[in-house]
């Protein structure tokens, strides 16, 4: 009972939401006197990457390559030779037109913009002094849809076809052991708890993976949950035909699993389970 309770106050209103700012992407950070070019430039990184290099971003890649564009003095650090744009990665990359990336949504730096980061870098990238705090331009609260709270409730159906499926294999299995119709009844009750619950799961997965955009791994996680979602189904249409029904219930069993398994990659990174 208590975990329902955590899980359901987990998906309340208000508990998940980031409030990660959307980033504007049409109007263009100009070196402003008052700033100096190091902070115009911080502003310009903030507004033209952070949506996917800041702590809010969930794209948990592009947090692992650089993990807060906002901070100057690390990002220099590391993607900035100090008086030679052409040799920085945070310059070229964005030259090249690698960053951001092309599929992405999001606008590149103008030429404007570039000019601003090539005088900062060459200037020998020097850290703000005295910058005011950050401001982001035109950001306002991201508006929350119908959809948004439908794409987070994906953590909390997933567990219902993973348990639900298995114990209808196993009181199945157990109804042929000790031949009891009651464990019959029981493997159908389950099953037919199993597909409204796989169907939420894939469908609130399905919006989630949206929101996330490209991640890697997604497909085959997606194909495994629909496929879970599938195979529940049809077990429950073959209900009549026993060892069919109890072949489709194994296979929904492993597929699930394998399912859960590239899920939790993808939430938990490649080394939670490294297999
Ligand atoms: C839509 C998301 C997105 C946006 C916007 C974005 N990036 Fe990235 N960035 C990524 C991803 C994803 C990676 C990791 C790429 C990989 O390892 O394959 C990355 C990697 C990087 C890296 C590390 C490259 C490396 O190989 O070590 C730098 C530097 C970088 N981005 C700079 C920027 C800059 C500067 C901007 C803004 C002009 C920007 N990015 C905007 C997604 C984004």
């Amino acid at each position: 009972m208590l975990t329902i309770a955590t899980m359901l106050l987990a998906f309340a209103p208000g508990a998940t939401l980031s409030t990660h700012p959307t980033t504007a992407q049409d109007s263009t950070v100009e070196a402003r006197t008052d700033w100096g070019l190091a902070e115009s430039s911080r502003q310009m990184l903030i507004q033209r990457c952070a949506q996917c290099h800041s702590p809010e971003s969930q794209d948990r890649k592009a947090r692992r390559a650089l993990a807060d564009v906002a901070d100057l003095a690390t990002t220099a650090e590391e993607f900035v030779t100090a008086g030679d744009p052409d040799a920085s990665e945070l310059y070229y990359l964005i030259l090249d037109g690698d960053m951001p990336p092309e599929d992405s949504d999001v606008a590149p730096p103008t030429e404007q913009e570039l000019a601003l980061l090539h005088a900062w870098i060459s200037g020998g990238a020097t850290m703000p002094t005295g910058a005011p705090a950050p401001v982001l331009q035109d950001s306002e609260p991201e508006s929350v849809s119908a959809s948004h709270y439908v794409a987070r409730s994906h953590p909390l159906w997933i567990h219902f076809p993973l348990a639900l499926i298995p114990v209808a294999l196993l009181a199945s299995l157990l109804a042929r052991v000790t031949r009891k119709s009651a464990l019959d009844t029981t493997a159908l009750f389950c099953v037919a708890l199993a597909i409204p619950s796989a169907a939420l799961a894939a469908t609130s997965g399905w919006l989630h993976a949206a929101e996330m955009g490209p991640t890697e791994g997604m497909d085959l996680h997606r194909w495994l949950g629909v496929g879970t979602a599938v195979a529940s189904l049809l077990a429950f249409l073959v209900r009549k035909r026993r060892a069919l029904f109890l072949l489709l219930l194994a296979v929904a069993s492993g597929v699930g699993a394998a399912a859960g398994h590239f899920g939790g990659r993808i939430t938990y990174g490649p080394d939670f389970f490294p297999w």
